[in-house]
């Protein structure tokens, strides 16, 4: 049973792991285990009760709170931070109720109360077994007759072991430049990640991986989880003076506020983490298998090959030109044409035309469905291009309705990129959108749409808010979430790529949304193959849009850029109709290759043999989830020659069964494959795609 009740309070169970809290002596709920799945109920450690010590040191300090509200003396970083009607900034939660719902051995939903105020906070918690994850969210409702501010309002504070020799695994970056592993002790103090721009940013990501220093790809304990959420969120590791080691996350408190008034409820995100003993190769594949199956809104549809306009033509599309690139996209076994940035009216650089959503007249005279149609009968599906939050002042829309952005009356409005950013959090903004997307829908036979964001916020105003604008940063988050959702809802065929000039949105919380992202518009090979690597620590590769395009095309050879592509969701982002004849047959051949062994790296498990942040010569391998079948992609960048390369190793192989691999003559048994290695040779700029297959004996 995954969750279950003792008198030290309750315990929740995944296949592997296990986690337990309970009310101490004094009454306050605390942590009290999260690792291995431990055999008998007895086993998990009781409520510890620290009792008083010093008087600088109070229970308040020194209890493990679940969810621990800033009150009384304690300086934790607090996931809750609220002042009531009168002025009082402290909320002492002691248990309520615990709530039982239809679904009691999976969920468990346990109610606390301030002791003076009705005020009242439920931890929720859902387990997810299968994937040994656990889930938590929040609910706060103030049951009383005047307002609460909320001054933070996280979504859980994750315990680690009674320790201080952690390590955190995080990832930063920036425009095209994002996902770069870190890696970094954790000692006594708090170490802050987080976004202030309004999305979830190129900048850091909400995931944490933290171990105890040691944790390999394949061998070690690893805590980690993710928080769900695509606005500012805030990711803190804290290590206590008495060597406690936690992890906040949720919702970022930076300018934030919330009037929580009487009879109000305010739901956090939920964060979803979860324990291994397998080092961070297992954590990552628990939460690809999770978002593969139960996040994403098309779960076991296989992503098509795609082809994207705009590193071809930017700006200067028209029926023509898409038509033309389309019918060479579509000999090379394209599935999907995607018509990026520029059809829209006005549209003729970046200067102007966001917002108004319908086909620019002197490019697109009879509309789209001219092209549409040309690329149906091509066999191919289509796709476009929006950027739905966005607006140029040269617009349109920005002329009829000025007071929509986001801006400070005072303040000159930044412009980044010449456009302002829509105020989401107001419906009239929200029915615009939904009114003009839904019309391109209804319309258009579309069956893929590109979600872009190319700017973050400035002079986060709200024109006219009705209660607190520092609102805005939750209220613009849940606006985007239910444009989207009324879209999906309208139009539940339609394939979603979340883009913010390149990876810049990239969640649980979107993925929700959107089944595919996109991942930087670095797409230069070599770079692309670590800025994958980091996206493969938290997304599964059936989320991994990624295009062979031109770039250092005369350095990087092709085989190469489709080899880098191919490790996730192959998509074409080059000039094809400049490709040469040897060329077009190259594509054309890799391309059905990668039809061959897109189930594989679509829904199989990955493994990192060699990471590309680390050496010149990486390696990823996917394995089928049933083992008869693998793909093994090598890289070498530049490394001076002479060299041997290291051998591979294989990973995620049935030891007994025996394989064919590619290039190698005779089979050989998983168990040899895994650990007497495999040698390949490449010279600098070289990759290679090997197949094992399992011999059914
Ligand atoms: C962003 C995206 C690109 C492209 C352009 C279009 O930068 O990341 O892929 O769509 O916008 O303006």
């Amino acid at each position: 049973m995954p969750i279950y009740a003792t008198e030290q309070g309750w315990i929740l169970e995944t296949r592997q792991t296990g986690y337990a809290l309970g009310l101490n002596n004094a009454g306050r709920l605390v942590h009290r285990y999260w690792g291995v799945r431990l055999p008998y109920s007895e086993d998990y450690p009781v409520a510890a009760d620290p009792g008083p010590w010093a008087s600088f040191n109070a229970p308040a300090q020194r209890a493990l709170d679940e969810y621990p509200a800033y009150a009384g003396a304690s300086y934790v970083d607090p996931c809750l931070k609220a002042t009531f009607a009168d002025g009082v900034r402290d909320v002492v939660l002691r248990l309520d109720a615990v709530e039982q719902d239809d679904d009691p051995q999976r969920e468990l939903h346990i109610r606390l109360r301030d002791t003076y105020y009705p005020l009242f906070v439920t931890l929720h918690y859902r387990v997810h077994a299968d994937y040994d994850l656990i889930e938590r969210w929040v609910t706060i409702t103030n049951a009383g007759a005047t307002p609460v501010s909320l001054e933070r309002a996280l979504s859980a504070q994750w315990h680690l072991p009674r320790g201080e020799d952690y390590r955190l695994t995080h990832v930063n970056g920036r425009w095209l430049d994002e996902m770069h592993l870190r890696r970094e002790p954790l000692v006594q103090g708090i170490k802050v990640l987080e976004s202030r721009r309004l999305t979830t940013s190129h900048h850091h990501n909400p995931w944490f991986a933290i171990d105890r220093g040691s944790a390999a790809e394949d061998a070690g304990e690893v805590w980690f989880g993710v928080l769900a959420w695509s606005g500012n969120w805030r990711l803190s590791t804290e290590v206590t003076e008495f060597a406690s080691t936690r992890v906040n996350i949720g919702i970022n408190d930076w300018d934030f506020a919330w009037r929580l008034d009487a009879q109000q409820s305010f739901t956090t995100p939920s964060s979803y983490a979860g324990y291994t003993t397998e080092g961070f190769g297992a954590a990552s594949r628990r939460l690809h298998d999770f978002t593969r199956d139960l996040v994403v809104p098309h779960p076991a549809e296989p992503r098509k090959v795609l082809y994207n306009s705009w590193e071809a033509t930017a700006f200067r599309v028209d029926a023509q030109s898409q038509l033309a690139l389309a019918q060479r996209a579509a000999e090379l076994g394209v599935e999907l044409f995607v018509m990026d940035d520029g059809w829209f009216h006005g549209r003729a650089t970046d200067n102007a035309g966001l917002g108004d959503w319908w086909p620019d007249a002197q490019k697109f005279p009879d509309g789209l469905a001219p092209l549409i149609k040309g690329v149906n009968e091509l066999g191919m599906d289509f796709g476009l291009w929006v950027e739905p939050e966005m607006v140029n002042p040269d617009s349109d829309l920005y002329r009829a309705h000025p007071d929509w952005v986001i801006s400070f009356p005072t303040r000159e409005r930044t412009e980044m990129r010449n456009q302002l950013i829509l105020n989401f959090a107001r419906s009239a903004v929200q029915d615009y959108i939904i009114a003009q997307l839904d019309r391109l829908l209804s319309e258009n036979k579309i069956t893929f749409i590109k979600w872009d964001m190319n700017r973050n916020v400035s002079e986060p105003g709200w024109l006219d808010a009705e209660g607190d604008a520092r609102e805005l940063w939750v209220r613009y988050v849940q606006g985007l979430y239910l444009v989207w959702d009324t879209l999906r809802a309208r139009h539940p065929a339609v394939i979603w790529q979340s883009c913010s000039g390149g990876g810049g949105r990239a969640d649980l919380g979107i993925l929700r949304r959107a089944d595919q992202i996109w991942v930087s518009d670095n797409t230069e090979a070599t770079a692309r193959l670590a800025i994958q690597d980091g996206f493969s620590h938290i997304f599964p590769p059936s989320t991994m849009e990624a295009w062979v395009t031109d770039a250092a095309r005369e350095r990087v050879p092709l085989q190469f850029r489709f080899h880098v592509s191919m490790c996730g969701v192959l998509g074409i982002g080059a000039h094809i109709l400049r490709w040469n004849e040897r060329e077009s047959a190259e594509a054309k051949r890799l391309i059905a290759q990668y039809k061959e062994i897109r189930p594989i790296v679509q829904f199989g498990d990955l493994y990192r043999l060699r990471s590309p942040q680390l050496h010149p010569f990486s390696a990823v391998q996917y394995v089928s989830k049933d083992r008869a079948e693998g793909v093994l992609f090598a890289f070498r960048t530049l490394i001076p020659d002479p060299v041997e390369l290291p051998l591979l190793y294989l990973r995620g192989l049935d030891p007994t069964a025996r394989y064919t691999v590619t290039g190698f003559e005779s089979p050989r048994s998983g168990y040899a494959w895994m650990h007497a290695g495999l040698q390949v040779s490449l010279n600098n700029f070289q990759s290679t795609l090997l197949r094992m297959r399992r011999i059914n004996q």
